[in-house]
């Protein structure tokens, strides 16, 4: 085939199984380019929207086989796990077309402890900090520079690695529960010691195919489990886009100050990054600076930029995956807001119970400029049942931010399972600028 653009008769293999995968999911479907979206492992919205093979596991050596196998054009990564463990390299050594970044590139995410390094040899912006191993060692800093102060496991630790310490004691005990990997085990055995920042945070996505940086319109999580940012942290209970604070002056004064020096700087190491590439930044006084770099797509940011997306989406990434961005037009955007509410069970982000019956799903379905991604559910019979944490996302567009998020509630009212909980103020910050900064 004469490879001058996107392939007409794609198909194309989502791994991953929340949200976000099920956003990027519906945008696959309607790319006129694709003919097939397979999912894995997927949850009911993703067996009900695209197919689910059947597999014996779910490592990257049978996703490969699996896509070789049925021809598969092109694989999109969700969850972190995946790269950090190398199935960018495994697709790649077979020829296959994945985007992502490579093990040693998804670094920048698998690896605290390598990416404040990275940011600090190239003059990136971030909290001042320091890597310990030894809780003496650990003391002496903490106690040195007091609190508020910050600590975190240097590996993965699905959100739980982190503990913001309003005063010494809880710093210690922070540090001796992760060092002694009671808390996240290995991924804990080496810590971040790093200064507390004050101000709102964003998440900045871009896309890179090697070459070319683009980077997404801007969004805004909540990581909190409860309304007013109260309560532990989650994967997040909602996210809106735009965010009115990060006009085009301070997207291009990130854009030149953070993700293009990032991806230089990893060049300059010998790290071709490509994929994804999320940038948590705080907005301090002091201009915007990194909190982590995360090394796929936000969940659930994608859940509220997916809808704003006019862009064929199967189009843009295969050709980040070939290496062809340059050769695309800009990113089109609906100017519209989109909010995204996730509906999770009561208890989360700790013990919860699961396998509710979700009612309303056609009501929700039924209304326009209303998207509904399902996250941890499972088909039970013909049913639709709760079988996690975080059980759906409703997106919604609207003129403004206050419309879109009324259309969310909107919807989400017509929704019930048994234990059903959602934060109340999903994008206070952007509708409460005045009392905020
Ligand atoms: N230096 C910091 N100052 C203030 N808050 C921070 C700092 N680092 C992290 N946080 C808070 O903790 C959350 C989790 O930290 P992050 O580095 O993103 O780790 P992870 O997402 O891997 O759990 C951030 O979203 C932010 O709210
Ligand atoms: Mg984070």
């Amino acid at each position: 085939m004469a490879d001058t653009g996107a392939k007409s008769r794609m198909q194309v293999l989502v791994v991953g199984s929340g949200g976000r995968e099920h956003a990027i999911t519906l945008k696959l479907v309607q790319s006129p380019k694709v003919d097939a979206v397979w999912c894995y492992p997927g949850n009911a919205g993703m067996a009900q929207a695209a197919r689910i093979p059947k597999l014996d596991s779910s490592d990257a050596n049978t996703l490969a086989e699996f896509a070789e196998g049925q021809g598969i054009d092109l694989t999109i990564v969700g969850p972190e796990g995946y790269l950090a463990e190398g199935i960018v390299d495994v697709f790649r050594s077979r020829g296959l077309c994945i985007v992502g970044p490579s093990q040693s590139a998804a670094r920048i995410e698998s690896s605290k402890v390598f990416a404040k390094g990275l940011m600090e040899k190239y003059g990136i912006p971030t909290a001042a900090y320091r890597v310990f191993s030894e809780y003496q060692e650990a003391k002496g800093y903490i106690e040195e520079m007091g609190a508020p102060i910050v600590i975190k496991a240097d590996g993965l630790a699905a959100g739980k690695g982190v503990v913001v310490a309003e005063d010494v004691e809880t710093a210690l005990e922070a540090v001796r529960v992760t060092l002694s990997g009671q808390r996240v085990g290995e991924a804990g055995r080496r810590i971040v010691v790093e200064e507390f920042m004050e101000g709102q945070e964003v998440s900045i996505l871009a896309l890179y195919d090697g070459k070319t940086c683009v980077p997404l319109v801007p969004s805004q999580d909540h990581k909190a489990v409860g309304d007013g940012d109260q309560g532990p942290n989650t994967g997040g209970m909602g996210a809106y886009s735009p965010v009115p604070v990060v006009d085009e002056a301070l997207q291009r004064e990130i854009c030149q100050s953070i993700l293009l020096p990032t991806l230089e700087a990893l060049h300059k190491e010998g790290v071709t990054y490509t994929g994804v590439l999320y940038a948590g930044l705080m907005l301090t006084k002091a201009g915007p600076k990194v909190v982590e770099f995360n090394c796929r797509f936000g969940d659930p940011e994608t859940q509220a930029l997916m809808p704003r997306l006019r862009t064929d989406l199967a189009e843009v990434l295969l050709a980040v995956g070939e290496g062809r961005l340059a050769s695309l037009p800009p990113l089109e955007w609906d100017p519209r807001a989109c909010v995204s509410v996730i509906a999770a069970s009561q208890g989360y982000p700790g013990p919860h119970d699961t396998g509710f019956p979700i009612v309303g799903l056609d009501a929700v379905e039924k209304m326009d400029d209303v998207f509904v991604y399902h996250g941890a559910t499972a088909l039970r019979g013909d049913e639709i049942v709760t079988a996690g944490g975080r059980v759906l996302s409703i997106s919604a567009l609207g003129d403004d931010i206050q419309g879109a998020r009324d259309r969310a509630y909107e919807a989400i009212a017509k929704l019930d399972f048994e234990n059903m909980y959602y934060r109340k103020d999903i994008a206070w910050r952007a509708l409460d600028q005045g009392k905020v900064d």
